[in-house]
């Protein structure tokens, strides 16, 4: 099941001309795994995003801060925003900065900040007003008919430079406030950028760049990364040749439009196009960002996605950190560490594994917040070895009704467990819901089933009632021996099978199961569970399953419908 088993390292993270410096928060990265290291150790980020306006006063904010660490969060992903740090030209004002570290620090919170700079959501709406007033130095973009659109176009050298000035200048502010004590350990570096109802820029500018010769530094990236490209990218290449001379349609070809298929690369060509121009654009002001300070930054996307979210380039932002433009993030903004996705679709296992790249194991820094995205995080950091999470509006609902709490209270003991086994092919995520009752995988020598529960198997054996039956589990298994795992999570059921069965005489049981918790990175037992709670309890104890040999594992009911961690060893015997 995992992918990863050779733990290669093959990229020292941002390379070359972007090395960095051990001190301050840093990645590193291999084919699998990212890892965010902060203060010399491996970071995990439980994170929460804040809503957009909530640090634009820091009033607001001041009551805020306690009530976001109650929900075991350990990282707050809150804006700045261009409008307030620069409000007028070359005039900086860093008393937000200031009182958002002081407010986080004040809780023993990191903070991730999103530069709300020349775009947020595509649109240009947190540019101070010396920039939206001045269209004719900072220029809009067009869209095919020559319709000036709101989004600042990404093809002006000169807002690219008074945005990247006003990034650079924050992040020399950032280092003399923080590098010591670092607070701040990463950067947003615009927000979920990109073009509406239109695949690409048509001002002159953009025209003339459209019919020009593909740029040469995307040329030289392409022909000297050949074999190794994104596989979306490569097949068009592949398809006319791999030639690189010529205007973006002699490359790429002429795009096609096809609105039956989501996952059809529409405007292809356009949309490559267009993220080459955004991503020369955010490269330049991360590059500006990091001589300042390189810590590291990423940019976040507005996902394709079936049905009114948008399924081609301009139904969502075109231009926008798309899996399948990976290399052209690659080639065109070397500051850019990561790409990463902002998941508001129902279910996120696509989008997630769509992310995981060679070299973009990544976080998660939006996600629609509730019961569905507090077990997909469980699912995420064991599947996929993300290092962060974050739902957003993390500022809305207390601790005791956002199920993050929960869930961030048993990840915050699990981290140092899970940042061992990253990249190792040792963890794997579970996610069962109503639609998907079941998932097999392979873990340890083992077939696993993972099932969701039924109300039938939480009835306690005095007769205490069921809870409702679950809708969703989500969990960690983590194989730390031979036949030994570490079961993380609540509602959901677990058959082990040997994978390969070599002598049929031999069967399985379980030696035993303790339930605990890590405390500063040790186990500690609190109860084993045995008989009515381990394998005397009836179909899911042991001894009873579908076919041998095979052990079958149930949680407890917690209080508080907190999740268990379950240390469970097996033996065989004959
Ligand atoms: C995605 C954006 O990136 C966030 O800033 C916020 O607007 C959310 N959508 C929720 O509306």
């Amino acid at each position: 099941m995992k992918k990863y088993l050779s733990f290669i390292f093959f990229i020292a993270l941002t390379q070359n001309a972007f090395a960095q410096n051990p001190a301050i928060p840093h990645l590193i990265k291999t084919e699998a795994t990212t890892q965010l290291i902060v203060k010399g150790k491996p970071f995990i980020i439980l994170g929460g995003e804040l809503h957009n306006s909530s640090t634009s006063g820091a009033d607001y904010m001041r009551p805020l801060w306690k009530k976001i660490a109650a929900k075991n969060v350990n990282t707050v992903i809150a804006a700045a925003y261009w409008e307030l740090v620069e409000p007028a030209e070359g005039k900086f004002d860093f008393t937000l900065i200031d009182s958002m570290v002081i407010g986080a620090r004040k809780e023993k919170l990191h903070l991730v900040i999103l530069w709300f700079g020349s775009w947020k959501n595509g649109y240009s709406m947190y540019a101070p007003s010396w920039v939206k007033n001045n269209p004719k130095k900072y220029p809009r973009a067009k869209d095919a008919k020559g319709k000036t659109l709101q989004h600042l176009s990404a093809l002006s050298e000169v807002t690219a430079e008074a945005d990247a000035g006003a990034f650079k200048a924050m992040m020399q502010h950032i280092r003399s406030i923080d590098e010591k004590e670092q607070t701040v350990i990463m950067m947003q570096v615009q927000n979920e950028v990109g073009l509406f109802n239109t695949p690409r820029d048509y001002n002159d500018a953009a025209n003339k760049a459209y019919r020009a010769s593909l740029p040469k530094d995307l040329a030289d990236y392409i022909s000297s990364h050949k074999g190794k490209l994104q596989p979306e990218l490569d097949s068009v290449l592949k398809l006319r040749g791999y030639k690189l001379n010529g205007t973006w349609e002699d490359v790429f070809g002429k795009s096609f439009f096809d609105d039956r298929h989501w996952k059809a690369l529409s405007y292809l060509t356009e949309e490559l196009f267009t993220v080459y121009n955004y991503a020369k654009y955010i490269g330049k002001i991360a590059a500006a960002g990091k001589e300042a300070y390189p810590i590291p930054m990423y940019v976040n996307a507005w996902i394709k996605q079936p049905g009114a979210g948008g399924a081609w380039p301009g139904k969502y932002p075109s231009g926008g950190p798309i899996p399948h433009t990976l290399d052209i993030w690659r080639a065109a903004a070397p500051a850019i560490d990561l790409i990463v996705p902002d998941i508001y679709v129902p279910d996120a296992r696509y989008t997630i594994a769509q992310y995981h790249r060679p070299g973009n194991a990544f976080f998660i820094p939006e996600i629609r917040p509730g019961v569905r995205s507090a077990n997909e995080a469980f699912w995420a950091f064991g599947e996929h070895d993300i290092f962060g999470y974050a739902p957003f509006g993390i500022d809305d609902v207390d601790a005791g009704e956002d199920p993050i709490t929960q869930t961030y209270r048993t990840l915050d003991q699990v981290k140092e467990l899970i940042v061992q086994h990253q990249g190792k092919g040792t963890m794997a995520g579970i996610l069962v819901d109503t639609v998907q009752r079941t998932q097999q995988l392979t873990l340890g020598g083992y077939v696993i089933k993972a099932e969701l529960g039924r109300q039938e198997n939480f009835s306690n054996i005095l007769g205490r009632p069921a809870p409702k039956p679950p809708v969703i589990a989500g969990g960690i298994l983590i194989n730390t021996a031979p036949n030994e795992f570490y079961v993380i999570g609540k509602d959901y059921l677990l058959t082990f099978i040997p994978e390969k069965i070599t002598d049929k005489s031999l069967l399985l049981d379980i030696e035993y199961i303790e339930e605990g918790k890590f405390v500063n990175g040790k186990w500690q037992v609190i109860r084993r569970l045995n008989g009515d709670e381990g394998t005397g309890g009836g179909d899911y104890g042991f001894g009873y399953a579908p076919q041998q040999p095979a052990a079958t594992l149930r949680f407890q009911r917690q209080p508080d419908g907190a999740y268990s961690i379950l240390k469970y060893k097996l033996y065989s015997y004959k």
